[in-house]
Order: structure tokens, then C-alpha cells, then sequence
């Protein structure tokens, strides 16, 4: 997959479809596509990493078909390595593993790659940020949870964004540098400022009653600080 096709549409918002309505899912997609949307975020849980279960591969199958949107699978999994091929053929676009499960991401990201996807990694609010840094230039997309991930619809916490300034400035400009789990009206100018350039929403999309109206209300909120976030300090990525 070509990353500029993202980098040039930044600053992004990636519906979570975990707060959507799983009996209408494809037109929900479809309401989404109509927006403007670009990529949707796809959670899956494993009951043991998060506890919480969420959905699986025929789910993801099942949305593949029903649009050309780019997918970004988040993958909750105590052992993740197993499922990084069968979720590309379901058609995942883009696979991020958490940095609690894979203290040392760089093989994982290796495959994500030649299965022909984007690697991405992620930590939960709690988990240092130096755990992630020596492994954030050799990854797309660098995913802070802004909440424990396992559930929508929780407080967002100013804590992560810390982290998120940190690992804006060791990455280049190009780098996805995601949020998830609490995000809307009231955060994303803060964590817009913190340096992120790509934001999942959940529950402060679908919660509304009309959700083109609430994306757009998000994207313009999350464009109107954003200033490209490119670093001075960012070094450019390494064996790319
Ligand atoms: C939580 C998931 C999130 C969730 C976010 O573990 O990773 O993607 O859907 O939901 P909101 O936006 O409601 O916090
Ligand atoms: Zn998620």
C-alpha cells in the first residue's frame, strides 16, 4: 500500500466501527462514504489482552466487500504474529500490533510488510513511551491510546498526551501518529496540538444523530490547529 495516499489527505478521522450498528454496518460504510471518509478503524479483541470481545475475520471479510475505503486493524491479541496474514487476506490495508505484547515489534513489522500492508504500533495510556521510540521510525502508523484499550465510549486521558508530543518529535512528517479512545469536540484540539494527524472516533461520531454533519464537524475541528506537524527534530526513516 502507498502511504502517500494517506499523508496527503492528514489530518484524518478513522471511524471507529465499533460504535456503529452491526446490523447495518454496510450502510453505515455507506453514510461514512458519502462524508468523505478515507479509512475506517476495524477493533479486534480477543477477550484475553482486552476483556472484551469485539468481531473477527468473516466481519472483516464481510466489509472488505462492501467498500473500497482503506482498513485500519487494531488488533487486541495476546498473540497476535498467527493472525497478521489471515486479516490481510480478509483486507486489512493497514495492521497494528500493541507494544505490550510485542516488546520488540520489528519482525511482526517485517511480515506486515511483505504480506503487503502497513505496520503500526501501539501502547495503552499506561505503558512508557520510551518502550515504543527505539521502533516508531520503522513503523507507518504510531497509535497512543487515549483510554485502556477494550471498550468505546471511555474518558479520554490528558496524560498520553505527553507521549504523543514525544513521539511527534522523533518521526517524520509522514508518520501516522494515531489516537484512539476518547476522542471528539472537547479533545481533539488538545491532541491536535500534541502532534497527532490521525483520529478514531467511535462514540463521539455515531453517538450523533446525524453522523455526516459529525464527521465533518470533526475533521474541520481536528484541521483548524493542525499545522502539518512536520518536526524539525524528526530524522528520516531509516532502510526506507
Ligand atoms: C477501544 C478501541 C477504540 C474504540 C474507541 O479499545 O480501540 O477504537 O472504538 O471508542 P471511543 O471513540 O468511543 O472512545
Ligand atoms: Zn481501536
Amino acid at each position: 500500500m502507498d502511504i502517500s495516499r494517506l499523508t496527503a489527505s492528514l489530518p484524518l478521522i478513522a471511524p471507529s466501527l465499533l460504535a456503529a450498528d452491526f446490523a447495518h454496518l454496510a450502510q453505515d460504510i455507506r453514510t461514512l462514504e458519502e462524508a468523505g471518509a478515507e479509512i475506517l478503524h476495524l477493533d479486534i479483541m480477543d477477550g484475553h489482552f482486552v476483556p472484551n470481545l469485539s468481531f473477527g475475520v468473516p466481519v472483516v471479510e464481510a466489509i472488505r466487500r462492501t467498500t473500497g475505503l482503506l482498513l485500519d486493524v487494531h488488533l487486541m491479541l495476546q498473540n497476535p504474529e498467527p493472525y497478521l496474514s489471515v486479516f490481510r487476506k480478509a483486507g486489512a490495508d493497514m495492521l497494528s500490533i500493541h507494544i505490550e505484547v510485542a516488546p520488540d515489534p520489528r519482525s511482526m513489522f517485517d511480515k506486515i510488510r511483505q504480506l503487503g500492508a502497513l505496520p503500526g504500533l501501539v501502547s495503552n495510556p499506561p505503558t512508557p513511551v520510551e518502550t515504543m521510540l527505539p521502533f516508531v521510525n520503522e513503523c507507518d502508523l504510531v497509535l497512543t491510546m487515549g483510554v485502556m484499550a477494550g471498550f468505546g465510549g471511555q474518558l479520554f486521558n490528558p496524560g498520553v498526551l505527553s507521549k504523543i508530543r514525544v513521539i511527534r518529535e522523533c518521526t517524520p512528517p509522514e508518520t501516522l501518529i494515531s489516537v484512539d479512545g476518547g476522542v471528539g469536540e472537547t479533545t481533539i484540539a488538545d491532541i491536535t496540538a500534541a502532534g497527532a494527524n490521525m483520529f478514531v472516533t467511535g462514540t463521539a461520531l455515531f453517538g450523533k444523530p446525524d453522523v455526516p454533519a459529525q464527521f465533518r464537524h470533526l475533521r474541520q475541528l481536528a484541521a483548524h490547529d493542525y499545522k502539518g506537524n512536520a518536526s524539525p527534530l524528526a530524522s528520516r526513516r531509516k532502510n526506507r
